[in-house]
């Protein structure tokens, strides 16, 4: 059964794309599961790392891409998102050589610019504003969801802030990843995250530490704070340099420990971390 893991945090730069990226090929290389990637966020960083920029560039103008994909939400088209998928994506093979399972449904720069048009000519179709959201946040879970069965994890980088498409995405996924930095104003972040994704019926949150210094004692009580107060992944990620180097797309195919230098043991974790979640009932943590 696909599981639906969408990495989530209204605040910008805390390593919603970092953490993608090393999902993406800690599942689909070591862990040889089938990956599809949904990028839903303008800024089109995961599929730029993801695919290159010649590979995205071709994607956009084919409109195979998440912009492209609302096109069946304002139209009552049948909901699928197969002709969108990019295939066989990345830099990382497989230790025997060949390439991994891995996907993508990339995003585009017009996609902020495209919900909000999709806004305008919703309030024609509905009475209450209330409604129009509800029907685009319904569509957009639904058509993510149509990739069921067709992979291992489906894993959704969602924009900061919290547009109708990342409601619809947080709507439907099985496990919601919240990474963050431990700072001053982390546990308000990741709480008030936590309490909406418990309105709506999402209980499944855990959170996830990010450049962590394991010597900064402020920091680790923070840690300490978050993690009392809503459910931890259990993996820290320190700030090291091969994870933002590992964001630079590279022509030739590599393997992941040349992509990912000392950093891989990380990689390793976190993809352990989560398929120990998604492969047991998820018990959550009463606040
Ligand atoms: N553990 C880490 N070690 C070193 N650098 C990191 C780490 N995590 C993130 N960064 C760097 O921090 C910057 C922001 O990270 P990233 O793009 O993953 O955040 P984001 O939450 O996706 O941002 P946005 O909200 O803009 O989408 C990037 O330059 C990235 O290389
Ligand atoms: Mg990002």
């Amino acid at each position: 059964m696909t599981k639906f893991i969408a990495v989530s945090n209204r605040r910008g730069g805390v390593g919603k794309t970092t953490l993608t990226m090393m999902l993406a090929y800690g599942l689909s290389v070591a862990r040889r599961q089938k990956v599809l990637l949904v990028d839903l966020d303008a800024q089109a960083s995961t599929s730029i790392i993801m695919m290159g920029h010649q590979r995205w560039r071709a994607a956009r103008e084919a409109h195979r891409t998440t912009s492209g994909l609302l096109s069946r939400i304002v139209t009552d088209e049948a909901i699928g998102c197969k002709d969108y998928i990019s295939h066989g994506i990345g830099d990382v093979a497989l230790a025997d050589g060949k390439a991994p399972a891995l996907d993508i449904i990339p995003s585009a720069h017009d996609l902020d610019d495209k919900e909000a048009l999709l806004m305008i000519a919703q309030q024609a179709r509905f009475h209450k504003i209330s409604d129009a959201f509800d029907n685009m946040q319904d569509r957009m879970g639904r058509i993510i969801r149509s990739s069921e069965g067709a992979y291992d994890q489906v894993i959704i980088d969602c924009a900061p802030g919290l547009s109708q498409l990342v409601w619809g995405a947080l709507r439907v996924a099985d496990l919601v990843l919240v990474p963050y930095i431990p700072d001053r104003t982390a546990e308000d972040n990741v709480g008030w995250l936590a309490h909406r994704l418990r309105e709506i019926g999402t209980p499944k949150v855990f959170t996830v530490p990010n450049r962590v210094s394991g010597q900064d004692g402020r920091a680790q009580g923070i840690v300490a704070a978050v993690s009392g107060r809503y459910p931890p992944l259990g993996i820290q990620i320190p700030a090291a340099q091969p994870l933002a180097t590992a964001l630079d797309y590279r022509e030739k195919v590599g393997s992941l420990a040349s992509k990912f230098g000392s950093a891989v043991q990380h990689v390793n974790g976190l993809a352990d971390g989560v398929l120990n979640l998604v492969n047991k009932p998820v018990a959550v943590a009463a606040e």
